[in-house]
């Protein structure tokens, strides 16, 4: 299959909606990341996505969704309060809400759970393409599963190219990491994945935010998360990677030791950091991660990504507060990182 690359134009968009319309995939830029979409009603469609990601069939898929109107159909029950403060708060834009499914919503959807996420994302190309398609878009991030999220339509590319038709390049993405996805069917709002919209933010307009244990450690062996995405090693770099946290000072001097020994050992060492820091690794192969944790949001998975590109063997990796988005930013690190943390 060829796959287009298009700019987001009245044409494209017109296009892209009539592959939906037809059961076919496009991948469409979002605040977060790049969605690889499919008309979230038709069971044979929202396979396809399955399959041009490499997806396991037991991990759901985010209802997105243009216009609150378009929320009913696809729930079982009216949103409680909790939900209703936070649609009213953060939709549109990087949230997405876990509710009781209706009969509506394929179980290749939400992977024949009882519920189903939805999002109505803040990107104007991505509400266009909701509206040009006239029906509800299911859509993961558009990697093939196990890479980093794509936050550019040359990443989609790089991952998706002759598995779809079309790509709608709409520019990099802002926020740079997932949406935030909440669990509302209890009685406190709890953050599965944390992302843009932070847990203060959620505790705010809704009272309280509860956090899953998943958010930052392992799965002990046979628990069942309640997302499922949280159980695969995900955004994965190819090369080993290791995050070291503690006093700035302690942090470049350990993270400058690793590193000294990975490249005496013949290896191909990376350091990824704090833009502030730079200057203290000396003229060690780093690359910054911004200056604050809404950079490093931004940067994080581009930087995975360049670490493959660079062939990279020996990752080494700054940690952040979990304050903030930095919750979110240490829970995609700690992944990509297969938990691997040095305290010093
Ligand atoms: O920002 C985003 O959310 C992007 C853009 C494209 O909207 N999408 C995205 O989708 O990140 P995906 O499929 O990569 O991640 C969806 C996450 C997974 O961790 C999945 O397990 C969880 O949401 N999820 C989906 N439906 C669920 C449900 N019914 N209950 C619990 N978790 C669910
Ligand atoms: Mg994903």
């Amino acid at each position: 299959m060829q796959t287009q690359l298009l700019p987001v134009t009245a044409e494209s968009l017109a296009l892209a909606g009539g592959l939906i319309r037809a059961g076919e995939l496009v991948a469409f830029p979002t605040e977060t990341v790049y969605g690889l979409g499919a008309n979230a009603l038709d069971e044979a469609a929202v396979k396809r996505i399955f399959e041009a990601k490499g997806r396991p069939g037991d991990n759901p898929l985010i209802a997105h969704i243009s216009a609150i109107d378009q929320l009913y159909p696809l729930i079982a029950a009216e949103p409680g309060e909790a939900a209703r403060k936070l649609m009213a708060a953060y939709w549109p834009g990087p949230m997405t809400l876990i509710f009781p499914k209706s009969p509506a919503v394929p179980a290749a959807v939400t992977a024949g759970l009882s519920t189903v996420a939805v999002r109505f994302p803040a990107h104007p190309a991505a509400r266009a393409l909701i509206d040009a398609a006239g029906v509800p878009i299911a859509a993961p991030s558009a990697n093939r599963s196990g890479r980093p999220s794509p936050t550019t339509a040359a990443h989609v590319l790089a991952d998706m190219d002759g598995r779809i038709p079309l790509i709608l390049d709409g520019g990099p993405c802002e926020v740079g990491l997932e949406s935030t996805v909440i669990d509302v069917t209890g009685s406190e709002p709890r953050i599965l994945r944390p992302g843009g919209v932070t847990r203060e933010m959620i505790a705010a307009a809704a009272g309280s935010a509860g956090v899953d244990e998943a958010v930052l450690r392992p799965l002990k062996d046979g628990e069942r998360p309640r997302s499922p995405g949280m159980k695969y090693r995900h955004y994965a770099p190819k090369g080993s990677l290791t995050i070291v946290q503690g006093a700035p000072e302690a942090v470049t001097a350990r993270i400058s030791a690793m590193y000294d020994e990975a490249q005496a050992a013949g290896r191909s060492p990376l350091i990824l950091a704090l833009e502030g820091h730079l200057p203290a690794y000396g003229g060690r192969r780093a690359l910054s991660l911004g200056a604050d944790a809404a950079g490093m949001a931004r940067a994080l998975f581009n930087r995975l990504r360049e670490a493959d590109d660079l062939g990279a063997d020996a990752i080494f990796s700054e940690a952040v507060s979990t304050d903030g988005v930095g919750l979110a930013v240490m829970n995609r690190l700690d992944r990509a990182a297969a938990f691997h943390i040095i305290e010093v």
